[in-house]
């Protein structure tokens, strides 16, 4: 058993067993940190948009799975408010490190906690208002089983929000082949590693195998050009985090990626193709728990 806080005052007990053998696809090296940061940067208001319409309010105690580096904590942090407070938990000890370290230089450090705790076993000793997660679910063998285990642990009429892509739909106009054989060769990782590529569209089913009333659903997304954009730099990142599962699993290799000139070589292409990239859509999907 492994817990960390910020607060030290407020520890966690969370109790851990039989942990998920597979290992996140992206790595836990600093790159990938920088990587989350800049991704939740990118999509920081499409997953404020989704917690506010799920309802999440100041007071609430807020539960954030899979919180990797403390961004989402730290927004449900600010619209829970003073009153509220937030545990994030995370597989990755280093992740959790990071997390308490960026938290640690906001105002809101005594209120956000934060534990390292596989999902598939996590059980908490407490009771939430709210549990929330974004882009978790796809690396979960059974996301159904945690979400309903987690369900046990909100209140009655506490809400469910989940935040997921549906990668397939990634596309530019025109094509820009480069931009999109990276595309291909992600999916490609994923499937053969066994995590999931559509979890965004699969939540609506997720919520219900999991015993859950069906979801209000919105589906959001950043479509992007020019050579001011950050979606250059972002897709290479990702390329990047994945490179070393992609050399294992067949996919690619680093010299045919060609990283070190990758988001210059993606940025030319789109610039001179005058291309709209059209990311893949991020599916938020809330609930709230049977009273
Ligand atoms: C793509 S990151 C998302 C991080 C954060 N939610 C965000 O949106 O910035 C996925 C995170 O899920 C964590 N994770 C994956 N499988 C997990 C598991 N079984 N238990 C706990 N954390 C897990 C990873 O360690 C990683 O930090």
């Amino acid at each position: 058993m492994e817990t960390t806080s910020v607060d030290r005052n407020r520890k966690s007990e969370i109790r851990v067993s039989g942990p998920d053998s597979r290992p996140y696809v992206l790595g836990e090296t600093e790159a990938e940190f920088r990587r989350l940061e800049m991704q939740s940067a990118f999509i920081r208001d499409l997953t404020e948009d989704v917690l506010k319409r799920a309802g999440l309010k100041p007071g609430m105690r807020v539960l954030d799975i899979g919180c990797g580096v403390g961004d989402v904590a730290t927004l449900a942090g600010e619209l829970v408010g003073p009153t509220g407070s937030v545990l994030g938990v995370d597989r990755s000890a280093a992740s959790v490190r990071t997390a308490e370290r960026r938290v640690a230089q906001t105002r809101q450090h005594a209120r956000i906690r934060f534990a390292v705790a596989d999902l598939d076993s996590f059980v908490p000793d407490e009771t939430f208002d709210a549990v929330v997660g974004r882009l978790v679910l796809m690396y979960l063998p059974d996301p159904a089983a945690t979400l309903r285990r987690l369900a046990g642990h909100l209140r009655p009429g506490g809400i469910l929000v989940f935040q997921e892509l549906s990668m397939p739909s990634i596309r530019s106009v025109p094509d820009t082949p480069q931009f999109l054989r990276c595309k291909s060769w992600i999916m490609e990782t994923f499937e053969r590693t066994g995590f999931e590529t559509d979890m965004g569209g699969k939540l609506f089913a997720t919520f219900l195998t999991a015993g859950l009333p069906g979801p209000e659903m919105i589906s959001a997304g950043r479509a992007e050009g020019g050579h001011r954009s950050l979606v250059y730099a972002y897709m290479a990142a990702t390329m990047q985090s994945l490179l070393s599962a992609m050399e294992r699993a067949g996919v690619t290799t680093a010299d045919e990626v060609g990283i070190d000139d990758l988001a210059e070589r993606l940025r030319d292409e789109a610039v001179a193709r005058k291309a709209c990239i059209i990311l893949p859509p991020f599916i938020g999907a809330w609930t709230n728990k049977p009273a």
